[in-house]
């Protein structure tokens, strides 16, 4: 059963707090579109999977708000799902969720529907997509833990697991079924810098499961691969492009090349939502880079802080979806993967 990380609330929805984890746990009320991109753009919520949901859930919300007053029109969704949808560049999830949002008001207001059941249908669709999430998750990590050696550690970047997704997880969800199905698997989580989201959350979410995880620095990863004390990496995306290459977390590529130089299957964990069949390659994804006061540093140092890096997808070993696995030669397998959720419309 996966941690609860976010609900609705009577005006608005309920999120975890991730920047508070794992010190406290505090739940905040956003009631405002703008109130959603905040709690996005500062991490409160987060997790390309998770992001997409919450913008989903908070676009319904607010429109519920409006319609109560009279004041809900196609001109509004339209301009706030742009806003979500642009709160950050990488994950594309959020895209899908909003354009499906969008195209669900669209045809109520052409079936000439109040206002009120405007909003009625954009909080169906919400809680559709927020229930698909959670599916696609378990099969992830049904489809994932397979290709799990008994007794394997697995390394594991970022945080992939409830917190990210709404669900049981992508690369956490594979980790979850494994441990489940008693393969008496162990975890290295990197720290993941600069803000820590394996050391804070994904060692918090483990914990919580009973799963054995040590926590090392993004630099150790090396050394324990060369001692031979990992069997395989799986870690989540937040965009993969038509051919397979995969933006992850800022440290996922050196993890890839340390794989490849070390003989260990490298893999990547997503639903359908994460795929962008539009963007030929990597090279298009566009790339967050974050605030320099993300790394504290000496009075006129410069900063280069981007969010998120590229995996080629040659060094990918396999990507692990609510599908089954996907090999190389990619382009083949993402074609016939399909459009993802616009296909579920
Ligand atoms: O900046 P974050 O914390 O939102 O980055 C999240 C990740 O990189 C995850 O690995 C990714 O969203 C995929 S896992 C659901």
């Amino acid at each position: 059963m996966p941690i609860s990380v976010i609900d609705w609330t009577q005006d608005g929805v309920n999120i975890l707090d991730q920047t508070r984890l794992p010190d406290e746990e505090v739940w905040v009320e956003v009631r405002t579109v703008e109130a959603m991109v905040e709690a996005i753009q500062s991490l409160r919520v987060r997790g390309a999977p998770l992001i997409g949901v919450a913008a989903a859930m908070g676009l319904a919300q607010t429109a519920g708000l409006r319609a109560a007053e009279g004041d809900l029109t196609r001109e509004w969704v339209e301009a706030a799902a742009k806003e979500l949808e642009h709160a950050r560049p990488t994950a594309v999830d959020v895209k899908w969720t909003l354009t499906r949002m969008y195209d669900a008001a669209v045809s109520a207001y052409e079936s000439k529907a109040s206002g009120d059941a405007v909003a009625e249908a954009l909080r169906d669709m919400a809680e559709r997509i927020w229930q698909e999430e959670i599916d696609m998750c378990r099969a992830i990590g049904d489809a994932g833990a397979e290709l799990v050696p008994s007794g394997a550690t697995i390394l594991t970047h970022c945080n992939t697991g409830a917190l990210a997704t709404g669900g049981l997880g992508t690369a956490a969800a594979v980790i979850f079924v494994a441990h489940e199905r008693g393969l008496g698997v162990d975890v290295v989580a990197t720290e993941t810098r600069p803000l820590r989201q394996g050391a804070r959350l994904t060692a918090w979410e483990l914990a919580k499961a009973g799963v054995p995880t040590r926590v090392i620095v993004d630099s150790a990863a090396a050394s324990l691969m060369a001692a031979g004390e990992i069997d395989l990496v799986i870690t989540g995306a937040d965009r993969i492009a038509a051919n397979g290459d995969a933006a992850n977390k800022i440290g996922t590529y050196a993890l890839a090349v340390l794989a490849k130089a070390h003989g260990i299957p490298f893999y990547i964990a997503a639903p359908r939502s994460t795929f962008d069949h539009d963007l030929a390659s990597g090279d298009e994804i566009p790339i967050e880079q974050r605030a320099a006061t993300e790394l504290p540093t000496a009075p006129g140092a410069e900063v280069y802080n981007p969010a998120f890096d590229v995996t080629p997808a040659e060094l990918i070993e396999g990507i692990m979806t609510d599908r089954g696995v996907l090999r190389a030669p990619y382009g083949e397998a993402i074609r016939a993967l399909g459009r993802g959720m616009s296909e579920t419309r």
